[in-house]
């Protein structure tokens, strides 16, 4: 047994396998790199090693799409035979990873779980279940999870920082903004350069409307926060959001085509942020002109090979095809929702969540409006069970308040404009939603 930096057992058969695996587990929770390449010397040099498998595999499980499954399936089957040779805590991670697997989100937290509870400092398993609360729609255990472990760090484990700063995303998400700002301001004073603390802090900003200071925020951390990393994506589409909120739609635009548009590579975490912000955009009133047929394009791709595989990104596929006017793919997407397998995960956010919302954007898509408004209006409080955060999930309400409008209805529109203006009081954008809902309802 040689424990890890954080003294977490494993069975690495050197000191160097473990250093090359730790430097993957740093990409990976620190956002920086590429962690798929830097486990690729563990796997190379010591492939009798159980762990930087199920470390490949819970890395391609993490991009929740349907072709990196294949990978990681096999990354277990590699996997299966060297568990003789785990430590406990290595054959949980497995187990866990075998869960993400087949779809079970939530046996696969319970497992990571039952390691937090042994191994409180085990990274690797706090990560990977902080990702999938998000995934599966639970603010509160996104911040309750990470509560129940932070006793066992101190400030001189490694990582320490980077654990503050998903406390700082659950205590946002979990609608604690002053908490949730203190804590991101001490993570971003140990690692200025941490994406997702920069992130939870962004949101704070988005969720009261403090558009301002959110440009400034990340305006004046970018040189820090987006190089190398691949979550500095979602982070630009956070800034274009405060862009739009302050009614510079050029800004947005120009944003969008520097770091939006043409992405070096192309997953289903980047590309549902460019479908969104092409929709917000559209939905105001503004121009894309042709930023939206390759999105469309890149998730119809997605669709040939059989997307029902996670609701939050096919509804995303959806609002892309209802930009382009492409009712076909949606029919296709509508038809593999219907099919989602009957299990209580992913198949059941496919069915519970996805379906009900892909059928809203048919009805928005074939022009009927107040169907849309309606089925949107009902499944909206319940959304949040496909994940996201709020701030992504503001995509359905600002799409009921348009269809409500189109379809005849700007009560119901100004009615959901009325949470906007208690709880976003500093936010420009209402006022022009409201001059929005009054032009298509006239
Ligand atoms: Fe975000």
């Amino acid at each position: 047994m040689r424990p890890d930096l954080r003294g977490v057992p494993t069975s690495a058969p050197a000191e160097e396998a473990l250093m090359d695996f730790e430097t993957a587990l740093e990409s990976l929770y620190a956002n920086r790199g590429e962690p798929l390449n830097l486990i690729r010397p563990a796997l190379k040099q010591w492939p009798e090693w159980s762990l930087p498998h199920v470390f490949r595999a819970i890395v391609l499980l993490g991009f929740t799409e349907r072709r990196f499954a294949r990978g990681a399936a096999g990354s277990l089957e590699r996997a299966e035979p060297l568990l003789a040779h785990a430590t406990d805590r290595e054959r949980g991670l497995y187990t866990a990873a075998r869960h993400m697997l087949e779809g079970n989100w939530t046996e696969a937290c319970e497992t990571f779980e039952q390691l937090l509870i042994e191994y409180p400092l085990d990274m690797l398993a706090l990560h990977t279940a902080q990702n999938l609360d998000f995934f599966r729609g639970q603010p509160v255990v996104l911040r309750n999870r990470v509560s129940r472990v932070l006793p066992a760090w101190t400030p001189t484990t490694p990582g320490y920082g980077f654990v503050l700063g998903m406390q700082a995303f659950g205590l946002e998400e979990s609608n604690q903004y002053p908490e949730a700002e203190s804590v991101a301001r001490a993570a971003l004073e140990l690692h200025p350069e941490n994406p997702w603390a920069v992130h939870a802090l962004a949101h704070v900003m988005e969720m009261q409307g403090r558009v301002s200071e959110g440009i400034e925020h990340l305006e004046s951390g970018a040189s820090l926060w987006a190089p190398d990393s691949g979550f500095a994506y979602h982070n630009w589409w956070h800034l274009a959001l405060f862009y739009l909120d302050r009614g510079d739609d050029a800004a947005v635009l120009d944003l969008y085509d520097r770091e939006l548009g043409a992405p070096e590579a192309r997953f289903a975490l980047n590309m549902l942020d460019a479908a969104a912000l092409l929709w917000r955009l559209n939905l105001l009133g503004i121009d894309v002109g042709d930023r939206a047929e390759p999105v469309a394009a890149w998730w119809r791709e997605q669709i040939a090979e059989g997307s029902a595989y996670y609701a939050f990104n096919d509804f995303h596929a959806a609002v892309s095809f209802a930009l382009t006017g492409d009712v076909p793919s949606l029919a296709a997407l509508l038809e593999q929702l219907e099919q989602a397998p009957a299990d209580s995960g992913r198949g059941a956010i496919s069915r519970e969540v996805g379906l009900p919302l892909v059928r809203a954007m048919v009805d928005y898509a074939t022009g009927n409006h107040a169907g849309c408004a309606k089925a949107l209006a009902r499944q909206r409080d319940a959304a949040q069970a496909f994940g996201g955060s709020h701030a992504q999930r503001d995509l359905i309400t600002l799409t009921l308040t348009d269809a409500a409008a189109r379809g005849g209805n700007p009560a119901l529109a100004r009615h959901y404009l009325n949470e906007r203006r208690i709880m976003k009081p500093a936010s420009p954008l209402a006022d022009r939603l409201e001059e929005r809902i009054a032009l298509l309802a006239a």
